[in-house]
């Protein structure tokens, strides 16, 4: 807990008013021995608020149906836990009164029946449900929007072409290949939603550098750091097409052998 609130720390002291910090943890942390759930997101939530000052905006699932089952022994083995299907991104902000979001940089295309009933002006009936908790009137649905909101969940597979690229740049370099990869997707939606073109984006845990990926494409400007040199020099070969793209020559230890 300390180790993260630490990283985040100066990050925090250099945020916007308004700015948010967006945390992609894992569900799969169990007690030791034991297939009960760690309660390490409950505790980091709470550190976030009591020590840094950010407010909880939203837990948002990262729904992924080919991550592989686990956690291994409690759901596999001895069959006392479902396979994990879905990892918490918890969204915090600095100042929810300013926040720096738009959902309109998210929408969605509209269903069929959805452009039908715009088109047709709406609803045809009132009608209440649920004991008078919902309320349809006439004519309801019925403005010309642009798109659909969009919801508090995620749904990708962690696959995608720049993850495929990734690995085969390193493997015909001979470095090893990251195991926690995000596909760009995630990135992509928390940078256009929440920051907007010539914002800073900053990731202090870069991996394979997806974050900058995103904001690179989105018009942001980025900073990303990593500890593993080896995952740097991989991700470089997805910036060869960005403007100003320079290898710095401390990347080309990474593929030294040592
Ligand atoms: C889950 S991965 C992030 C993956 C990244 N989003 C991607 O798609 O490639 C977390 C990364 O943080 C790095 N890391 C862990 N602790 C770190 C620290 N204290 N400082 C910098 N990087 C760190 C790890 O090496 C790992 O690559």
């Amino acid at each position: 807990m300390s180790i993260l609130c630490e990283a985040l720390e100066p990050i925090v002291a250099g945020l916007v008013p308004g700015g948010s910090i967006v945390l992609n943890v894992s569900n799969d942390i169990v007690e030791p021995r034991s297939p009960a759930r760690s309660l390490y997101i409950e505790r980091l939530t709470l550190a976030l608020h009591d020590r840094l000052g950010l407010s909880l905006m939203g837990r948002v699932p990262w729904v992924n149906y080919s991550k592989p089952p686990g956690p291994t022994r409690w759901a596999c083995v001895d069959r006392v836990q479902l396979a994990s299907a879905y990892e918490p991104v918890l969204w915090f902000t600095n100042d929810p009164s300013c926040v720096r979001a738009d959902n309109r940089q998210l929408l969605e295309a509209h269903t069929a029946r959805h452009r039908q009933l715009m088109a047709a002006g709406g609803e045809a009936r009132n009608a209440v449900y649920g004991d008078g908790a919902y309320r349809i009137r006439a004519s309801a649905f019925g403005n010309q929007t642009a798109g659909r909101l969009p919801r508090n969940v995620i749904e990708r597979g962690h696959n995608c072409a720049d993850t495929r690229a990734y690995r085969r740049a390193a493997q015909s370099l001979g470095l090893p290949t990251h195991g926690a990869m995000q596909p760009t997707d995630i990135p992509d939606f928390f940078t256009r939603f929440l920051s907007r073109p010539g914002d800073l984006v900053v990731d202090p845990f870069g991996g394979t550098i997806r974050t900058g990926l995103a904001a690179e494409r989105l018009g942001r400007r980025w900073i990303a750091t990593a500890w593993i040199l080896q995952y740097v020099r991989g991700a470089a070969e997805l910036f060869r097409q960005a403007d100003g793209f320079q290898m710095h020559p401390a990347l080309q230890w990474a593929t030294q052998p040592r």
